[in-house]
């Protein structure tokens, strides 16, 4: 106790860290009204990690970890848009899951369609728009059309703004919009010189979308694994050791909180 109180003083970083075990007896509601005091994070982005090795653990197979995963994605942005967060970004295959196995992937890809189809009349009816980003080229068909088929009953609705980051990559996404901004000066349009960050900016899949306040990893590691690489330039990174199929509300609010007790300089004082 008293360690940990002077530490608290002499210690810069103490101060920022939420211990766990200080809302262990506190209920959901009494977390609400304590992130409710401070200032909510426009977007939050979230790495949802751990599905294979929640399932492993309990002598399931990999795909029905993803499978509860992507009920979690479901439950978790249902909740942000509950408590008032207006972006949420969840990254669901990454540009490298393609490095699975033939299996796996496939069961992911089916998994994906089936979500899409069938959770789409209640992602509309909750207000969610819901957007992918990431290449569309390499999608199997039928998660391609479940896709379109869900973006384009949601685009008028503007309760949560919800990107899915499917087949979605940093580098990847840099080097497009580098290829498409050589394009424009190779036709005149604009000038090397004048390309400006706001250029890359809105040649990204993100363009229009405010860069992430909070990104979230689940699952324990502590790595970026090649998400949101330029949009993440001063996001507040908050790791939770929590499998994703895990994850609860309350999980979600105290990682908030830890966000909400950072101190964001962006190189200023
Ligand atoms: C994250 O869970 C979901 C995807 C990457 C598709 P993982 O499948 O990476 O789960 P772990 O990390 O192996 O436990
Ligand atoms: C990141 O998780 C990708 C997603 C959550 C979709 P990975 O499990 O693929 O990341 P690494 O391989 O551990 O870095
Ligand atoms: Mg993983």
């Amino acid at each position: 106790m008293l360690r940990k109180a002077f530490s608290r003083l002499f210690c810069g970083t103490e101060k920022r860290a939420v211990d766990r075990a200080d809302y262990d007896a506190k209920d959901i509601d009494y977390l609400k009204a304590q992130v409710g005091r401070a200032k909510l994070p426009l977007h939050v982005a979230i790495i949802m990690d751990g599905n294979g090795r929640w399932a492993q653990r309990q002598g399931l197979p990999r795909l029905s970890g993803h499978a509860a995963g992507g009920g979690k994605a479901e439950e978790i942005v249902k909740f942000a848009q509950e408590i008032g967060i207006k972006h949420v970004t969840l990254y669901v295959f990454s540009t490298e899951n393609w490095r699975r196995p033939k299996y796996e992937v496939e069961g992911l890809m089916n998994l994906l369609a089936e979500m899409f189809e069938k959770r789409l009349q209640d992602l509309v009816e909750y207000g969610a728009r819901i957007k992918v980003i990431g290449r569309r080229d390499r999608l199997p068909q039928h998660v391609l059309r479940a896709i379109i088929g869900v973006e384009d009953k949601t685009e008028a609705n503007a309760g949560i703004f919800v990107n899915l980051a499917i087949d979605y990559g940093g580098r990847d996404e840099i080097t497009r919009a580098v290829q498409q901004l050589a394009d424009k000066a190779v036709l005149g349009e604009i000038k090397p010189e004048s390309i400006s960050e706001e250029h890359v900016s809105s040649h990204l899949y993100t363009a229009g979308v405010p860069g992430p306040d909070l990104i979230v990893r689940t699952g324990g590691e502590m790595r970026i694994s090649n998400f949101l690489i330029w949009q993440s330039a001063y996001a507040e990174l908050v790791f939770s050791p929590v499998l994703w199929p895990d994850f609860s509300e309350r999980d979600l609010l105290l990682a908030i909180l830890e966000y909400q007790r950072r101190d964001r300089r962006f190189g200023s004082l």
